[in-house]
């Protein structure tokens, strides 16, 4: 896998080998190990899971059966922080789009992607449950509400 610079992604074989030992070698933990790998790596290399299927004795078409089923996990290097933006009907009528735009321009991706330096994965979701306050943005589990442009730039000041 290569990085937003065209570089190969180091991935750390040894930790990926210390959790399958964590887990027993039990092909039943399967999904454990993934989700541990995901956690520590933040998405699921290839090279990991030539690992898994290596040490568990597992097609690695079976493995990535399993990968693409969980949306949980992701095979594609996710950034630092997940923006992300709410298009449900209360927050699109606030102007929830404009928000998405307005980040797909400052960042340079389109939602689903992880900009070059992989300091942020963009994402829109239908309803946070906050409708009162659209636009919702959430960057890792942290709320904001009624956002705009200006207020956008100072809050991705925090994670920069
Ligand atoms: S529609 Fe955006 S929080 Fe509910």
């Amino acid at each position: 896998m290569l990085n937003g610079r065209g570089e190969e992604m180091i991935v750390d074989l040894q930790a990926v080998c210390e959790i399958i030992e964590k887990h027993g070698y039990q092909k039943a933990s399967l999904i454990g190990i993934l989700q541990d790998i995901q956690a520590k790596m933040n998405y699921l290399p290839r090279k990991a899971l030539v690992q898994v299927a290596k040490s568990l004795d597992i097609p690695l078409t079976h493995i990535y059966e399993v990968a693409t089923f969980y949306k949980a996990f992701s095979l594609e290097p996710k950034g630092r922080h997940t923006i992300q933006v709410c298009l449900g009907t209360a927050c699109h009528v606030r102007g929830g789009a404009r928000v998405l735009n307005y980040l797909e321009n400052r960042l340079d991706v389109k939602s689903g992607e992880t900009t070059q330096n992989l300091s942020f994965t963009l994402e829109n979701v239908n309803c946070l449950g906050a409708c009162a306050l659209g636009p919702m943005m959430v960057i890792d589990k942290k709320y904001y509400g009624k956002i705009n442009p200006k207020k956008i730039e100072s809050i991705l000041e925090k994670y920069q």
